[in-house]
């Protein structure tokens, strides 16, 4: 089994910094195989905003995979945005804007949808389908996973309209192989196999850090995933100001696709596991100096606190209904 801790739509900028700590702590209280940010790092790409999302990553522990979202290029400086659109990202954030993740349990593929004609909309790059193919073909027995920052599917109430040609790339993805597809923009949770490909599973995060909210509380995603099974939890903020488990999905993946499985038992223990650690205490590594590239994954900070069990509150699961963000 490998743990994945789904992170989107931060928004630097435009958060709120009293979640910041609290955040830190939970994510490396989960002690995740791997933490994916599915986007929108920034509020408006300026340099302070990628700052303030590079000193974040530097206190985030274990490898980290992200692509980029539309508020991570500049959309109030057209030079910008046509000639260099991704400098700042890939100066403080990540030099590879379609990275690849490969353990013996997961193959997951980055796709920038982001693009400098359809920033809001976005676009599928013409390589994304073949990139995944290869990406899954070698993948073996291990869960297979795209991660991008547009939604593939429309989604009740959202008011923006889904990329031109989502419904294709779905179904290239799942003759690829993909098992899950993560994404985020609406700042909506949504956990739930794709409409016409049960085959794929349709996994949105919220936003985990901006005051924009629609109509759900700030969260992100805790994935523990097989390949033929998935425990998807919502981790959102509580009345204490901590991230908190909401009940689990669980799905099951059999000849018709992902089914819903009832509630699942890993969070569980992983709770339990995380209040019987020892606190473990480090010193948070700087920010690269100017010009010098952050790493695709791997970047090490600060250990969380492992008192999780002060976090533990099943609540029920925030709306699913989504808008467009
Ligand atoms: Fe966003
Ligand atoms: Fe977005």
């Amino acid at each position: 089994m490998s743990r994945i801790v789904h992170l989107s739509d931060l928004h630097f900028g435009r958060t709120d910094p009293a979640l910041f700590a609290p955040l830190v702590e939970a994510v490396n209280g989960l002690k995740p195989d791997l933490t994916v940010i599915s986007g929108d790092f920034t509020q408006r790409a300026r340099v302070w905003q990628f700052e303030e999302a590079r000193a974040f990553l530097n206190r985030l522990s274990g490898p980290v995979l992200s692509v980029p979202g539309n508020h991570d290029t500049p959309l109030d400086n057209p030079f910008m945005r046509f000639l260099m659109p991704w400098k700042r990202y890939r100066r403080f954030i990540s030099r590879e804007l379609e990275p690849e993740f490969r353990s013996d349990d997961m193959a997951v593929v980055g796709v920038n949808t982001v693009n400098r004609f359809a920033w809001q909309q976005g676009r599928m790059p013409k390589h994304a389908l073949s990139r995944a193919k290869k990406a899954f073909v070698e993948a073996g027995d291990a869960a297979r996973i795209v991660v991008l920052h547009h939604p593939l599917e429309q989604l009740p109430g959202a008011r923006k309209p889904v990329m031109r040609g989502a419904s294709k790339a779905v179904e290239g993805f799942a003759e690829a192989g993909a098992d899950i597809v993560l994404s985020g923009h609406i700042h909506n949770t949504h956990i739930a196999p794709f409409t016409n490909y049960p085959h794929v599973l349709f996994v949105q995060a919220g936003t985990v850090l901006s005051t924009r909210l629609r109509g759900e509380k700030n969260s992100f995603n805790l994935i523990d995933i097989d390949r033929d099974r998935v425990e998807i939890a919502a981790l959102a903020v509580d009345e204490a100001g901590r991230f908190a488990y909401t009940p689990p999905h669980v799905f099951r993946k059999g000849g018709e696709g992902w089914i819903a499985a009832g509630t699942g038992t890993s969070v569980a223990a992983s709770i339990a596991e995380a209040s019987s650690d020892s606190a473990l205490q480090g010193e948070p590594v700087l920010a690269p100096p100017e010009g010098e590239l952050a790493p695709m994954t791997g970047q090490t900070g600060e250990p969380g606190r492992s008192d999780m069990d002060e976090t533990i509150n099943l609540t029920p699961p925030s709306p699913r209904a989504a808008r467009g963000g």
